[in-house]
Parts: C-alpha cells; structure tokens; sequence
C-alpha cells in the first residue's frame, strides 16, 4: 500500500538554533523524509539561522551529517539527498543583537509569494527575543511562529511567554507542538473514537471502568540532566504530552476536526480535572526517582550518577490519579504514569471496560475478564480489543481471553512517519488542530502548579526506584488500593 502524498504551498522555512540538537536529530531529517515522499515544492527554501558563523555550504555539510546519522543508508542513495540540500540556506543572527536579521529579511522577503515560517529550536528564554526582532524586521506581517515546550515552567511564566509571543503574533499564527499529537497513533485515536459507531455509546461512566495512560522509557536522563533536573518528570512528560492524551480520550466529540472544535473540547476537559493540592497529594500521587539498575541486560547508573550531583528532589517518574469531573466520566480514574530507566519502553492507553453484570457460564467456564482497549503508542503501534471467547474445541465451553491485535506496520506495511514530518507540514497547511492553544497550555499549568507546590511543601525526597523496573512500589499500590493493576506491554 503507498501513501497518499497531499502536496502543500511553496513555503519558506526559517528555522532557528539550525545547529542545535532538535535540528540535528528532528527538523533536518523530518524535512528530507517529506522531500523524498515528493511533499515538499520544487521552490521552498529552509534557511537556517543561529550564532555561529558557518557558509550555506558549511550548513549543508552539518545537514548532511544529520542525514547520515538519522537516516537509513538505503534512503540516501538517490539524487534526492542533493536536491534537498540545495533548498538550505544560513544566515548568522543573535535573538539578542541586529547583526544578520537585514540579511534574514531580504532572503525570506525574496520570494513574497511564500508562506513565511519560523521554526523556534532554541532554548524557550529566546522565543520572546526572536519574535520581537521577527516584529522588529518586517518579518512578522504573515509569518507563522513554531514554538515547542516547555512553554514556562508554571502558570505565571506560561502566561508571560504567551503573552511576549502574542505581542507579536495573532493566535492564529502561533503553533505550539506537542509531538506527542503527531503520533500516527494519537490521530487513530480521533479516528477509532469518531469514525466507529461501536465504541461511542459505550465511552462512559456507565460502561468504563478506568483508563490507564502509561509513558515509560527505559533510557535515563544522560546528556540532558541539566535541563531535566530543572524540570521533571511532571513538567517534561505530564504537563504536556499526557494530559495531551487524556484529553483525547476524555474528550466530547467535537462538531468537526476543525482546530477550535477540538481545542475547545480539549480544554473543557482540563478545566475538569479534579484538583491535587496539599489535601490529597499524598494519596493521588507518587514521585520517584531512579537509583542504578539493569537496562537492555547493561548494568546503568542512577539518576544523581548521570546527573553528577549528591543530592536532587527532581522526580524521573510519576503516577498520578486523575479524575475528569462532568456527567460522562464522574467515578472513573485515569491513572497516569511515566517515567525514565523503567523496565521497557512502551506508551499505551488502556480503556479497561466494566465487567458483564451476570454470569451464564458454570464456574468449568472459568472467570470472565473484562474487556479492554488497548491503544499502542509505541513501540510497534497498534490497537487491541481484549475480548472472551470459547476454548476452541469439544467438552463444553471454557472461556478465554484473546486480543484481537492490529499492529499498523504488519497491515498497512508502510513507514511510519516521525511526528514531526506531520507537524512541519500542518504548519505550512495552516492547520492547528495538533497544536495546542495558549489557553490549553494554561489550563494545564493551572492543574500542575498545586501538585508542583503541594510536594514542595511536603518535602518528601522522591522515592527511589532501581532502574529497570516498573518504577517505585508505591506506584503500584496507587492502583491497586482500588482493586486494579497497571497493564503494560499490551496486556
Ligand atoms: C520529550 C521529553 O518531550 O519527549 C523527553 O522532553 C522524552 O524527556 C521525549 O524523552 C519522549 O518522546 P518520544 O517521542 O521518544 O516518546
């Protein structure tokens, strides 16, 4: 089966902090994958931008390295590999002094006809700055601003970052991704939950018993624990991407995929969850951090190892028990749970249905389990509908538990696109819906901020867990104080 290219508008790429690490190792690649599927047009140009001073060419040579290290060998063998970098540019400029933004200005003013964008991949204390020189040079009139979390590291520098980027920049015109809403498996969710008619009289209280999202990662923190012990686990995977999740799950269905009718529904969902604060912290949540372990059969240091320091209260895991509090989801949790060093990289939410009200069978049957959906982010995305069914065979009937399993790769046999192969282009589309709005990204923080201030407060060090596992104990009694248990691996 091939995929259905959708070609987009000539465009001019701006991208920011060219040579750092997002660049390197998402943007460039993700770029070339499209150009290769024939999605990007013969005259769109990226220029990339940042201090150091480098020759178009000096760019390209770093661009074709990135492609080299991110990309299959097999997928760099054609004429295509030139013809994409041939679209590159590079331009010197400071966010923090004019030198080069003339120059900037002219290039991208070159070619009037172009959709203007501006990719942000620089550290969040320059969005501000940048976007006041976009303004400053012209270059704002049209342009679209990228930006990517984290978006503050609280309400109040959220709401003073949205605010320094909508000086310049109408709504409408800003895109804050969240690359988790690129996954192809975060989109089939809108499409299980909206293109079936099976599963929406039963997405309720009435019929759902619980719902578990779980981000697990088994790498630790390594070369980023310098921002990472300034963040967390709840402000690097929670604020964002898993909430993210929860409001696709927990979602009204929206008039149309048009991006307010979504936003809009996503937000009523986060200005229903209940809150966490100081009262019930302690019973709705649990911090952990990791201590040497096991990891792909290596032995791996702990957290303050990586991070070279005695001491840190930074959390590498949470779980938390969410509630969504309106009509459709009253007394059902959403249990939350990420972390780095655990026992498998896996992201998955799990809808665990509400058991049959009454037994036909003979206790020779067997127990009935209950049915549950399963929504396989990753690794190997998928989707699996536990059921039971008959042992096959004579002698009565025993019952068995069974998935019917879709992995997309077996059944479709297509490459599954990065995230940001989606993103980039619904920018240039003018598509906002994977985007998040500044009024979601506050409504967040304002659920965040007591949980953040509640274990301030508390001064409970994080509990430890050995990496490798499944995170500290506590995290399992969370669940299972209520009678359930954290499925993982598909289960
Ligand atoms: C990023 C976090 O947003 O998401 C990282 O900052 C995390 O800490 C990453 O590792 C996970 O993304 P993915 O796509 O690999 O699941």
């Amino acid at each position: 089966m091939t995929s259905r290219v959708i070609p987009v508008a000539p465009f001019t790429l701006t991208v920011f902090g060219a040579t750092g690490d997002l660049s390197r190792r998402k943007l460039i690649p993700a770029l070339f994958h499209r150009d290769l599927d024939g999605q990007i047009p013969d005259d769109a140009s990226i220029i990339g931008v940042s201090r150091r001073h480098l020759s178009d060419d000096e760019f390209r040579g770093f661009a074709h390295q990135a492609l080299n290290d991110h990309i299959p060998a097999s997928e760099l063998q054609g004429p295509e590999v030139q013809r994409f970098l041939s679209r590159l540019t590079y331009v010197t400029a400071d966010a923090d002094g004019d030198p080069g933004w003339a120059e900037l200005a002219a290039r991208v003013e070159s070619q009037p006809e172009h959709i203007p964008v501006y990719y942000l991949a620089t550290a969040p204390h320059l969005f501000g700055p940048i976007c006041e020189r976009l303004g400053k040079f012209g270059l704002a009139a049209k342009g679209r601003v990228v930006i990517e979390k984290p978006i503050g590291k609280d309400l109040k520098s959220a709401l003073a970052l949205n605010e320094q980027v909508g000086r310049i920049f109408p709504e409408d015109r800003v895109y804050r991704i969240d690359h988790y809403l690129g996954k192809e498996t975060v989109q089939n969710l809108m499409a299980l939950r909206f293109a079936n008619a099976l599963f929406e009289p039963l997405w309720n209280n009435a019929h759902i018993d619980h719902v578990q999202i779980t981000v697990a990662e088994a790498l630790g923190v390594e070369e980023r624990a310098g921002y990472y012990d300034t963040a967390g686990a709840m402000r690097d995977m929670v604020q964002n991407h898993i909430l993210q999740l929860l409001c696709l799950v927990a979602m009204e269905p929206p008039s149309s995929l048009d991006a307010d009718s979504v936003r809009d529904e996503k937000l009523k969902v986060l200005r229903a969850l209940k809150p966490v604060d100081d009262h019930n912290v302690a019973a709705l949540t649990v911090r952990g951090q990791y201590r040497a372990g096991a990891s792909a059969g290596g032995a791996v240091p702990g957290y303050l190892e990586e991070l070279g320091s005695a001491t840190s209260s930074t959390e590498t895991f949470v779980a938390v028990k969410a509630e969504v509090e309106n009509w459709r989801w009253a007394g059902v949790p959403f249990y939350l749970r990420t972390g780095k060093r655990l026992a498998s990289r896996v992201s998955e939410i799990v809808v665990g249905f509400k058991p049959v009200p009454h037994s036909v069978f003979d206790a020779n049957a067997g127990p009935i389990e209950s049915n549950r959906l399963v929504i396989r982010l990753q690794p190997d995305e998928g989707v699996k509908l536990w059921l039971m069914i008959k042992d096959p065979g004579p002698g009565g009937i025993r019952l068995t538990h069974v998935p019917l399993d879709m992995s997309f790769a077996k059944a479709f046999k297509v490459r599954n696109p990065d995230a940001y192969e989606r993103l980039i282009l619904d920018v240039v589309r003018g598509n906002q819906t994977l985007f998040m709005r500044r009024d979601e990204v506050e409504a967040a923080w304002r659920w965040v901020d007591p949980i953040l201030a509640a274990w301030r407060g508390a001064k409970e060090p994080p509990r430890p867990y050995t990496a490798g596992t499944w995170g500290p104990s506590a995290s399992i009694a969370l669940i299972e104080r209520d009678g359930r248990t954290w499925l993982e691996d598909g289960a």
